[in-house]
């Protein structure tokens, strides 16, 4: 390669260089101990001074020619690296509670305020508990295969052995009175398992709270202000609540709690079916066979129990549909 060339290709080069890094091997290239230049002087017969002297030149100019492209390469990096300290940041995304666990934890808190203590049970029970100590009937429907998911096991005849899922919170009452003495004040959140068909409304799987009030003089007037206490501080001030007559096994009397409607305020609308008011949970006076099945002397005492399901947290929402709560869908979650 003669000189001229050598000269040629550095131009080149260095117009070609778009960063520091390049122009920092375009110098170990040329000017680094074995580069291309370097090794041309130590090659130069001393007398050749014309080579010598356009060697140097050709030298002078790619130092010279780095030096100049430095200073345009170090400002376009600069440029790039600049920031806007005006524009605005970007949020680094959280999670937050699943709008079921908050509700609950809402509904526990307000219960706790009233002298109520948090006790919790097994999701997988045995139908003694989930039935027989409530007083369920041998034949009762609720036991049936449709409604109960029973676990694959042996033959067994004794129902403290033949394993479940439970159905409600309800068996949690029987263990908890089995365990401590009254006075008691309880509320039970869980998991509980039904074989339904799903739909708007139904799933088979849900949450319950459960609670329990046993004293020597409880009364359905107990039970009725606990509830009114609950609804308003839960829903809003001006919900009122109604009793009307049911059914369980495990109380007597019976009823159902009636809420004002929370999307209507009462006024009567197509969510509660034009009547204003929405049924939010059963109750009653706990049965005395399920005190005495307990360990109870149900002369000595008495007292209320009710069970609510997750349809109260949809409610305070104003959410039509259960299977929303479970599809993951962040546009949902990230609403609350
Ligand atoms: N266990 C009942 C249910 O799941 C609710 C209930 C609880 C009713 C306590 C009365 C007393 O429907």
């Amino acid at each position: 390669m003669n000189l001229k060339e050598i000269s040629d290709n550095i131009k080149k080069e260095l117009s070609q260089s778009q960063s520091l890094t390049e122009l920092d091997s375009l110098r170990k290239k040329y000017l680094g101990k074995k580069g291309i230049l370097s090794c041309l002087f130590k090659s130069l017969p001393r007398e050749n001074k014309n080579d010598f002297q356009k060697v140097n030149q050709i030298k002078k100019e790619l130092e010279n020619g780095i030096k100049e492209k430095k200073k345009t390469v170090g400002s376009l990096n600069e440029i790039k690296e600049e920031v806007d300290v005006t524009l605005p940041g970007i949020k680094t995304e959280t999670g937050t509670l699943h709008p079921l666990t908050k509700g609950i934890k809402d509904c526990l808190e307000i219960f706790e305020k009233m002298g109520f203590v948090i006790a919790t049970g097994s999701e997988l029970e045995n139908e003694w508990y989930n039935f027989d100590a409530l007083n369920f009937p041998p034949n009762h429907p609720a036991r049936e295969m449709q409604d109960t998911f029973f676990v694959k096991q042996k033959e067994t005849n004794s129902s403290r052995e033949r394993l479940l899922l439970r159905t409600h919170t309800s068996p949690v009452q029987v263990r908890y009175m089995e365990k401590n003495e009254p006075p008691l004040r309880i509320v039970v959140p869980g998991r509980v398992f039904r074989n339904e068909a799903t739909d708007a409304s139904h799933e088979t799987s849900f949450y319950q709270i459960e609670g329990l009030m046993i004293d020597k003089d409880i009364s359905i007037a107990n039970f009725k202000a606990v509830i009114q206490e609950f609804c308003q501080i839960f829903f809003s001030k001006q919900a009122k609540t109604r009793i009307r007559p049911s059914f369980f096994p495990f109380t007597e009397p019976s009823f159902e709690i009636d809420m004002t409607c929370a999307i209507c305020q009462g006024k009567k609308c197509s969510f509660c079916s034009n009547t204003g008011w929405i049924e939010i949970m059963g109750a009653g006076m706990v049965h005395p066979k399920v005190l005495e099945n307990s360990g109870l002397d149900s002369s000595r005492w008495q007292g209320f129990a009710f069970g609510m399901g997750d349809r109260i947290i949809m409610l305070k929402h104003k959410i039509n549909d259960a299977r929303l709560f479970y599809s993951g869908d962040l546009r949902f979650l990230k609403q609350f």
